[in-house]
This record gives C-alpha cells, sequence and structure tokens, in this order.
C-alpha cells in the first residue's frame, strides 16, 4: 500500500479537486483507493457526499463517524490508542474517511507532543503517528492499493503529523508568483519536517513498533490551470510555468537538470491540466468526476469532447504517477470485437 499526500504551502489552487479526481480515476482502473481527508475545511468531503449525508455525519444521527472520531480517545482525551476509522463506501473500489472541521482542534496537541517525542514518551509517539496509525488501518480493512491525503496549505503541526503518515508527496501548483512562492518554502518545511522526525525515532523506546519511516518522497508535480486567479494577467503565467521545472528541483533538492527542461519534457510534471469550466459546477451539481458527465447531466455538445478529454488527462496522469510510486494498474480489459 502506498500513500499519497497532495501537497503545497498555497491554497486555493485546486488540489482537492485534483485529489477528487485521481481518486475516481484510479477506482475505475481497478486500484482500491481510500481517500481520508485531513483538512479541516473538509472540502474533499463535501464533494464526495450529498449534503442531506454531510448533515448526519456532522450534525445529526450519523455522528462520530469522522476522521476526529478515531482519533480523539487519544488526541482529546490522551486515552488508549486511535478508533478504527469510519469508512465512507463511494465506489466498489473507493472509499472515504470522512474530514471534520473539529480537526483543527488537536493542532496544539500534536505541536506539543512533537517537541515531548525528543525525550522518548511513549505516548507523545502514540499521538504523533496517530493520523499515520488511522490511515493504516483504513487501509487494512478496504484492502486498499492506495490511500490519498488531503490536507490544507499550513505548514503547521497536524499537517506535519499527516504528512509522516504519507510514503510519497504529489505538489500541485500554479504557473503564478504565488504558487512559485510557496513551492520554495513547501521544500525547506518537508525537509525539517523528515529530519526532525528522524531525529525523534532515533528516540523512541524499542517496546514501540511500526513507526512510520517519514519518508515523504516527492511524486513529481501537477501544474494546474492559471486562470483559477481571474485577477492575474494570462500572458504572466507562461514566464511562470518555465520556472517550474528549474524550482521544483531546487525546493526538493534534485539534482539541476544540465538542460534547460520545459514543462512538456520534465520527467517530474506528471500531468498539466486544463480549466474545466462550466462543467465543474455540472459535476458538482451531478455528485460526480467531470468524466463521469453524461447527456442527462447537462454535458451536451462541445461538452461531450471536453468530458473525454478530461478522462484521457485523468487517465495519464493516474498511470504515470502509479508508475511513479510503484502501485500496479490492472490492465484494461480486452475489447471484445463483434465480427460479421
Ligand atoms: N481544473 C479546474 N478547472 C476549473 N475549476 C477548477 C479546477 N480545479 C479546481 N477548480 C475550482 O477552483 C476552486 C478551488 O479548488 P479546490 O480544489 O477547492 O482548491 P484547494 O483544495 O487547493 O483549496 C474550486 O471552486 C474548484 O471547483
Ligand atoms: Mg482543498
Amino acid at each position: 500500500m502506498t500513500s499519497i499526500a497532495l501537497f503545497n504551502t498555497k491554497g486555493g489552487v485546486g488540489r482537492t479537486t485534483l485529489l477528487y479526481h485521481l481518486a475516481w480515476m484510479y477506482a475505475e482502473l481497478g486500484v482500491r483507493v481510500v481517500a481520508v481527508d485531513l483538512d479541516p475545511q473538509s472540502n474533499l468531503t463535501s464533494s464526495f457526499l450529498s449534503e442531506e449525508r454531510l448533515d448526519e455525519l456532522w450534525m445529526g444521527p450519523a455522528r462520530g463517524q469522522t476522521i476526529v472520531d478515531a482519533v480523539s480517545p487519544l488526541l482529546e482525551e490522551g486515552i488508549g490508542d486511535v478508533r478504527e476509522p469510519h469508512l465512507e463506501t463511494v465506489s466498489r473500489n473507493l472509499a472515504l474517511v470522512p474530514g471534520d472541521l473539529a480537526l483543527a482542534r488537536v493542532e496544539d496537541e500534536l505541536s506539543a507532543q512533537w517537541s515531548s517525542c525528543l525525550s522518548g514518551t511513549p505516548k507523545a509517539f502514540r499521538i504523533t503517528t496517530a493520523l499515520h496509525r488511522v490511515v493504516q488501518l483504513a487501509a487494512a480493512r478496504f484492502r486498499a492499493d492506495l490511500v490519498l491525503l488531503d490536507v490544507g496549505p499550513n505548514p503547521g503541526a497536524l499537517n506535519r503529523c499527516a504528512l509522516i503518515a504519507a510514503n510519497q508527496v504529489v505538489v500541485p501548483l500554479v504557473p503564478d508568483l504565488y504558487s512559485l512562492q510557496g513551492l520554495r518554502n513547501l521544500g525547506p518545511t518537508l525537509q525539517k519536517w523528515r529530519n526532525g522526525w528522524t531525529e525523534r525515532i532515533e528516540k523512541a523506546p524499542a517496546s514501540l513498533t511500526g513507526l512510520p519511516s517519514g519518508t515523504m518522497a516527492p511524486a513529481g508535480y501537477v501544474v494546474l490551470p492559471h486562470a483559477l486567479r481571474p485577477s492575474r494577467p494570462v500572458t504572466a503565467y507562461l514566464r511562470w510555468a518555465e520556472r517550474i521545472p528549474a524550482e521544483y528541483r531546487l525546493a526538493m533538492k534534485l539534482d539541476p537538470s544540465p538542460e534547460v527542461i520545459s514543462l512538456a519534457n520534465d520527467l517530474h510534471c506528471l500531468a498539466q491540466l486544463t480549466h474545466y469550466r462550466s462543467l465543474v459546477p455540472l459535476a458538482m451539481e451531478a455528485g460526480k468526476p467531470i468524466f463521469h458527465l453524461r447527456p442527462a447531466d447537462g454535458a451536451i455538445g462541445a461538452h461531450v469532447a471536453a468530458v473525454s478529454e478530461c478522462a484521457a488527462d485523468f487517465r495519464t496522469l493516474a498511470r504515470r504517477l502509479a508508475d511513479r510510486v510503484g502501485i500496479d494498474v490492472p490492465p484494461p480489459p480486452p475489447r471484445l470485437t463483434v465480427f460479421g
């Protein structure tokens, strides 16, 4: 099982939308996926579930079934361990661990226990790795090949613990100043977290087994459409796009390329996605990914080709990422040919 976090310290760039579509695409390709919503804003959960179901989960009879309920015995009451998380089944190959605004409450405790790990306190390690264990439990229960983690954009204690649960990190980027500035900040943040965790593991009592290695390996970046920020001049984005390959290598401490590389031939560039425009509200209304939209959902005329292109883009992205992180994607079923 591989766990991948989509992370950048700059928000509002389309990370959650990317994760939602990637999760659906992997499920369609036959990869079993658990999506875990670790952003207290819970936008991923809102994308997957109807408002009625959200009402039940957050306010009503189904309370007790979010990520917070899985970690609260340990993080809020300070006893025992995490609980097995509730899994919301989305499709045959796809399940969700629902997010919760209340997850923001555990930030202070995670921050305090990060420091206490240096004294080798077992409880501090149990708390710091709580999200890791929730991820492992969810993956084992669903027999998942892949766990996708959606996290908020800030470099705080909650995200540090989320990233410790991730073997791999994919960086969503927009070709603009703000996203590249976020990238410059992201590289040192990940390095500090990896080093900090390595230093702490050395202090862990021998009785604690199954601690995550906290590799947070850079699996590549996805370029999201610049037009998501309509206030920026359109011509400027090409200039920023050209800088991404070098900036990514610099941030992730990868060997600089000996030649000038463009996005199109950079091996770290997993995809360049386009702006899906009016397909986005259609998909939200239908409660499905863009590439599942049908004429009955309003995807007619020019939309039909755009839906197919979106499917092709995500299929390519999913396979490229799978190759990079070592996930087996079942081959497509043979096409039936009817003769005569
Ligand atoms: N490729 C895209 N094309 C059009 N709109 C998009 C695309 N990706 C995201 N959006 C829209 O941009 C907004 C922010 O996206 P979101 O995925 O929530 O970003 P983040 O998780 O980085 O904060 C949302 O309204 C979403 O519908
Ligand atoms: Mg988001």
